[in-house]
């Protein structure tokens, strides 16, 4: 991307770098780190820097959401301590959670000098917290010379990439809130042959097509006719449907006033795959069900015909990840984004604070 400098082009040689990671993982009930790529993504930065001599490389994170208020079982302790199994060098330091202190939401002139004063050079590493206009994010850049980092680089270049992808591009999108979406589904529209839309996003549109959704979780603002009438925009056929603890598969036109749908069903899950199959890019951001019920099948099975394809893939969302984890692929074809919204908001807007941030640092 124009006008955004790489860690590459620096001489760290003796210098502080301060390096904006985002470290916030998910962590189980034993606050153990459950899925640890967002840590790894880093580490060649990490490597780099420390092959080119930096004197000392102080590390920057957000875990969780505090609200500034220091809160014991978001603190960077375990994290840390894994960062010690994938990084030996000794001149690296992994500072408190930056929002135990409230000025890191407030994007605070001060708490930015307090934390430029700790380096000589700035890197965003960060990619995946780059859509929040954060102290450590848009602050310090205006007071050090600031840097992408390699992870940071990548995502930027292949997200930009997928707004002008190689023919026939399918994309699938799921997650709820249809009016923050909008924006970005229209721009889609306008690049892929196709756009299919899962989870809540999926009960918009049905509604708006004017088939049942019983009692799912719709937005309160509804799909604008122009956009519902847009044949490139494909909904489910069949859908998981549940009621209490009680789930069936049916056709969406026969969905009941107390059901609420879950994930999309079989006979869609099918044809998703063979449309998978048949496309030479794909971009895929947020699961088909409710996955944190458990309605994850669909989900894997998508994966899974992703895997088993040949074309080329975005992907983006936790969950998503999460489902493709459990395959594996060549991550030069199968590229998975370490940000979910941070993804969505690039794709949407073409930059992100962020970026703007890097591209008009002190130096
Ligand atoms: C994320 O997990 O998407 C990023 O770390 C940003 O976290 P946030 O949504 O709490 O700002």
């Amino acid at each position: 991307m124009q006008g955004l400098k790489s860690v590459r082009d620096t001489d760290v040689q003796g210098k502080r770098v301060l390096v904006r990671v985002d470290f916030n993982v998910p962590f189980n009930e034993a606050l153990e780190i459950v899925d640890d790529s967002r840590i790894r993504s880093a580490i060649p930065t990490l490597n780099y820097l420390h092959e080119k001599g930096a004197a000392k490389i102080i590390l920057l994170t957000h875990v969780g959401r505090p609200e500034g208020k220091e809160i014991d079982a978001l603190k960077i302790a375990p994290i840390a301590k894994h960062l010690q199994s994938l990084v030996s060098f000794p001149e690296i330091e992994l500072r408190e959670n930056l929002r135990f202190d409230p000025r890191e939401e407030k994007n605070d002139g001060v708490f930015a000098k307090e934390l430029a004063a700790l380096g000589d050079v700035y890197v965003n590493e960060a990619f995946s917290a780059s859509h929040r206009a954060d102290t450590s994010i848009v602050g310090i850049p205006k007071l050090l010379p600031s840097y992408a980092g390699l992870r940071f680089e990548e995502e930027v270049e292949h997200i930009s990439a997928a707004l002008t992808p190689p023919q026939p591009a399918l994309a699938i999108v799921g997650g709820a809130k249809f009016e923050t979406k909008q924006p970005l589904l229209e721009k889609l529209l306008s690049q892929y042959s196709e756009v299919l839309l899962g989870g809540a996003l999926a009960n918009d549109l049905l509604k708006a097509r004017g088939l049942p959704v019983g009692a799912s979780l719709i937005s309160a603002e509804g799909v604008p006719a122009g956009l519902a009438q847009n044949t490139k925009l494909g909904t489910p056929v069949d859908v998981v449907v549940a009621l209490g603890s009680a789930a069936r598969a049916t056709n969406t036109g026969d969905v009941r006033q107390a059901e609420r749908i879950v994930d999309i069903g079989d006979r869609t899950t099918l044809a998703w795959s063979k449309k998978i199959n048949n496309a030479s890019f794909v971009l895929w951001n947020g699961p088909t069900g409710i996955y944190e019920q458990g309605f994850t099948k669909a989900t894997q099975v998508l994966a899974q015909a992703l895997v088993q394809s040949s074309c080329k893939a975005l992907i983006g969302g936790g969950d998503t990840a999460a489902a493709l984890s459990n395959f594996s692929f060549d991550p030069s074809r199968i590229f998975v984004s370490t940000g979910g919204g941070a993804m969505l908001q690039l794709l949407a807007d073409g930059t992100l604070p962020g970026i703007e941030a890097l591209k008009g640092s002190a130096v």
